[in-house]
């Protein structure tokens, strides 16, 4: 009897929290469907075809909409118009990378791949400075490569098969 109480109690809270942090810092979100605690939007989904599910979703809401992928929440663009606003005219704004745990415990979010905003901008300008000076885009890197691959073949030449 106890128990049952404690257990109604948790399961409240834990469906308050997940309600309060899905509407906490909500702000102008773009529309999109009502999601329920924890399992978000997945009702509205097709497993399946996500992409499918998508669609009909932006044929709704429009070509930018917010669903939640269970307590995740995630803005859609959806469409060429949409992604090319967002990446070609707004690439400033858009050009940061989502969060990757693994990433930031293991390389404390640097590195070429998964570092963001300032560093990701100093460590691209760097990586393309150091590999022109190595050849990269011009013809000379061609030659290099070729000479290289003649040597390779040559060594496995050797061989006999
Ligand atoms: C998903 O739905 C679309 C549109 O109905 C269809 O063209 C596509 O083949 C489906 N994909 C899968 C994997 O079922």
């Amino acid at each position: 009897m106890n128990l049952a109480v404690v257990l109604v109690l948790c399961v409240c809270c834990v469906l308050l929290l997940s309600l309060w942090k899905q509407s906490s810092g909500k702000g102008n979100l773009p529309p999109g469907p009502t999601p329920l605690p924890i399992i978000g939007n997945i009702f509205q989904l097709d497993v399946r075809n996500i992409t499918k599910s998508l669609s009909s979703l932006a044929k709704v809401y429009g070509p930018v909409f917010t669903v939640y992928l269970g307590p995740q929440r995630t803005v859609v663009l959806h469409g060429y118009e949409a992604v090319k606003e967002a990446l070609v005219e707004r690439a400033e704004e858009f050009s940061a990378r989502g969060s990757f745990p693994v990433a930031e415990i293991t390389n404390k979010g640097l590195g070429i791949l998964f570092s963001n905003g300032k560093s990701w901008k100093e460590i691209r300008r760097f990586t393309l400075t150091t590999l022109r000076n190595l050849g990269m885009g011009k013809s000379s890197l061609e030659a290099r490569v070729q000479e290289e691959a003649h040597h390779l073949v040559e060594e496995l030449r050797k061989t006999n098969g």
